[in-house]
């Protein structure tokens, strides 16, 4: 297993559209064992193969208190949504900014498991919340992007004064 870097924003290669996985084979469990060691270390409740620029659709997620509940979801489809919920958001890509985010409540999930397998289930609460925001990265979109103009704008500089100092 190995530490991935994580892009930070406004990097571009955030805003890559990933590619559907074509076989769950060893490359794409060592990706998955990696993308859960990363996303541990940070520490963080979820992260996309995008934020570590694997442009590839999957995703890891553990929104359990004691971080011992993997999930990992490959070429993850939002079946169907019910419901809209506001509720604050961070991301590893956009540190230190926490904003809340309008998003469906409950949500049925199809995705295949780290052995190929689809599996399709509910998700409602915290769990949604954090599928919905790391789905939105294998688009190439931000949480950032959900927010009014102003916040959005008032992030950017934020990130761009940061950005120069460290040049
Ligand atoms: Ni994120």
């Amino acid at each position: 297993m190995a530490l991935r870097e994580i892009l930070h924003y406004p990097d571009p290669r955030l805003r890559t559209k990933a590619k559907p996985v074509v076989a769950v084979d060893e490359v794409i469990r060592t990706l998955v064992d990696d993308m859960f060691e990363t996303m541990y270390a940070a520490p963080g409740i979820g992260l996309a193969a995008t934020q570590i620029n694997v442009h590839q659709r999957v995703i890891v997620v553990d929104v359990s208190r004691d971080q011992d509940q993997p999930l990992c979801l490959i070429n993850p489809e939002i079946v169907s949504t019910e419901g809209s919920e506001s509720t604050e958001e961070g991301c590893l890509s956009v540190p230190d900014v926490f904003e809340t985010v309008n998003r469906a409540e409950a949500i049925r999930v199809r995705a295949l498991d780290r052995n190929g397998a689809l599996k399709e289930f509910d998700a409602t609460g915290l769990m949604a919340v954090c599928i919905q925001h790391e789905m939105d990265h294998l688009e190439g979109k931000l949480f950032v992007d959900r927010l009014s103009e102003l916040k959005r704008l008032r992030i950017r500089k934020k990130f761009d004064k940061l950005q120069r100092r460290a040049v």
